[in-house]
């Protein structure tokens, strides 16, 4: 089955799909985006997802491109075009064409791109060994809770990261705390077993995983710390995690080269990821 892509009220080939050079997403990143994963052919979590999609879109000023009920039967039809069972569903609001000049242009309407993909299984050695991350610097924005397509200093921490052959980049605060990875939420189990994780703020995207996992933990007698967590404290933890849509919670064996714990996929981070495993399968197979 061949990709679909829908741009702007039109079903297109990926291969050919495209949008306008003076889309304001291209020239200003003056837009917003969702990923949302697809598992069974359903989308998980979808409300979450969209609720982010229109808090991002009314933070910037953008209006939204349809109502609610019309986008999920746009991404119902995306889905269907594609066939895809395991994947993500990427879609974009960016603030619409308009010839460049910085402030809001007063004509332009919305462009909505939204494309699917499958995705490989996570790969069995992240489960088994887990993945390590390095550090840097945050050089982000002050409005890291607005998902927006401006991602340049996590592409560039993400690059970092594989050069270094670790699998993300934990950024740090100028207080020495950790706000989260370039595309992941960042968690530690301390010694006590208690599961730590940035509280929301403007420093960091308020994670669908994350939230799901939080109203998923609730139901157990896990504890919970929602707190700011320090390198060095997650470099003396027993346990650290990641979490997003895209791999939903991977075990993080390595922070700057130096062992987690004991250097090997904790019991928690197991326990975690098959609760939300489980989490995201009762929705796959709701009828
Ligand atoms: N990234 N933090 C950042 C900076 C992110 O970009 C993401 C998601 C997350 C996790 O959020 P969620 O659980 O809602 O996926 C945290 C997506 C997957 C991406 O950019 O591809």
């Amino acid at each position: 089955m061949s990709r679909i892509a829908y741009v702007n009220g039109k079903y297109q080939p990926h291969r050919t799909a495209a949008v306008h050079i003076e889309d304001r997403g291209y020239q200003f990143a003056d837009g917003v985006y969702e990923v949302v994963p697809v598992q069974n052919g359903k989308l998980i979590d979808e409300e979450l997802h969209l609720d982010r999609l229109e808090f991002s879109l009314g933070e910037l000023e953008i209006a939204a491109p349809m109502d609610r009920r019309a986008l999920k039967l746009v991404l119902r039809e995306v889905l269907r075009r594609n066939g895809v069972a395991r994947g993500i569903l990427y879609m974009q609001v960016t603030r619409g064409v308009a010839p460049r000049n910085h402030a809001f242009p007063v004509m332009a309407r919305p462009a909505l791109v939204i494309t699917c993909k499958r995705l490989k299984p996570v790969p069995a050695k992240y489960l088994e060994e887990g993945v390590g991350v390095i550090t840097l610097p945050d050089l982000r924005w002050k409005r890291c809770d607005i998902k927006t397509i401006g991602l340049l200093a996590n592409v560039l921490g993400k690059q970092r990261a594989s050069e270094e052959g670790a699998y993300e980049a934990w950024q740090i605060d100028p207080e020495g705390n950790v706000t989260e990875g370039t595309s992941t939420n960042a968690w530690i189990v301390t010694k006590d077993r208690k599961i730590v994780t940035r509280p929301l703020g403007h420093e960091i995207l308020p994670g669908v995983t994350r939230r799901a996992l939080l109203a998923l933990l609730e139901a157990t007698d896990f504890t919970l710390d929602e707190r700011s967590f320090s390198l060095d404290e997650a470099l003396a933890a027993s346990e650290a995690f990641l979490t997003s849509s895209s791999v939903f919670l991977l075990p993080i064996t390595r922070i700057d080269g130096k062992k987690v714990g004991n250097g090997k996929p904790g019991d928690l981070s197991k326990k975690l990821r098959q609760l939300y495993l489980d989490h995201a399968e009762r929705q796959a197979s709701a009828a």
